[in-house]
């Protein structure tokens, strides 16, 4: 693919828009919110990062991801114009037919905003089909808050409820969002009612426990909530054994799975 535009999300992080350059398979190809692809930088390897823009825009795919070794720095140092690998999509979606006429709640820690980012857009483009939208986003720092302009789109708009939130100590002087963990503000401060809602989440796996338990104690049910997992990964189609919680298997079975799912695997989780 060639990288149409590179935006700067923080120190760390960039935003790739991507485009195929093979047209025919420009026309073709098509994914679902929820699904992961592997991306590579010639000579670094490949690495697994969801895919962050809406099926719902077809001229181009997003990917958002943070330099972290090998691949990634490879990503990183690439420019607008040059060529890299893409294979996708794979992984399982989520369910989009089944939240229809439903609340949603999103909830989303620092990197983990992106697999999320691809439903809200996809959402907000059939806006008429669903209930009340609530995104409730945090990171450790100002800095470390990505997809700044879109948090400020949605902030505006008035069919969306934005509560944004750093950890104590991340703030700035100019910052106008809350001060505290992301699961802490969401009990705590934003309180949100179980009725016809389903929460969205994904997030370091300490976020995504500390999450559950706080949507548990508001009265969700397992079954109004989803999570996407990011386990290890390699080849992405089952073959290679890195990703497997017991016999289930995030890249064929997930990386989208419902809480009660979750608390049906083994405890390594
Ligand atoms: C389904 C899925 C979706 C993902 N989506 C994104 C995304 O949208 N954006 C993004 O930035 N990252 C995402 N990740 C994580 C991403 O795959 C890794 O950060 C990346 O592959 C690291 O590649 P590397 O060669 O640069 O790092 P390596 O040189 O392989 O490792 C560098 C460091 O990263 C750690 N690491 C490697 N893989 C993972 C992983 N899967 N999870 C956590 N730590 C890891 C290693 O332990 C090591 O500390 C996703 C992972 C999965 C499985
Ligand atoms: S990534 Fe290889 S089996 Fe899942």
């Amino acid at each position: 693919m060639t990288i149409n535009k590179v935006i700067q999300e923080t120190r760390d992080i960039k935003t790739f828009q991507l485009v195929f350059q093979d047209e025919a398979m420009r026309e073709k190809f098509s994914f679902k919110a929820g699904q992961f692809a592997e991306y590579s930088a010639f000579g670094s390897g490949e690495s697994t990062f969801c895919i962050a823009s809406s099926p719902t825009r077809k001229d181009h795919i997003e990917c958002c991801f943070r330099k972290v070794g090998k691949n990634t720095a490879g990503l990183f140092s690439l420019s607008e114009g040059d060529t890299m690998g893409f294979r996708g999509p794979y992984g399982n979606v989520f369910p989009l037919e089944k939240l229809k006429g439903k609340n949603l709640m999103f909830i989303g820690g620092g990197i983990a905003l992106p697999p999320l980012r691809s439903l809200i857009w996809n959402v907000l483009d059939l806006r008429d089909q669903f209930g009340d939208v609530s995104i409730v986003y945090g990171a450790r720092s100002v800095e470390d808050l990505v997809y700044k302009r879109e948090i400020e789109d949605w902030e505006s708009r008035s069919d969306v409820t934005l509560v944004k939130t750093v950890d104590p100590g991340g703030e700035t002087p100019q910052w106008d969002g809350h001060v505290g963990f992301v699961p802490t503000v969401l009990e705590k401060e934003f309180a949100p009612r179980p009725d016809n809602t389903i929460a969205i989440v994904c997030g370091p796996p300490i976020m995504i426990k500390f999450t559950f338990e706080a949507l548990d104690r508001l009265g969700f049910k397992p079954e109004q909530m989803i999570t996407t997992l990011e386990n290890r990964m390699k080849c992405g189609l089952g073959k290679c054994g890195r990703c497997n919680i017991g016999s289930t298997y995030v890249c064929l079975d997930g990386p989208v799975f419902w809480a009660k799912e979750l608390a049906e695997l083994p405890q390594e989780f």
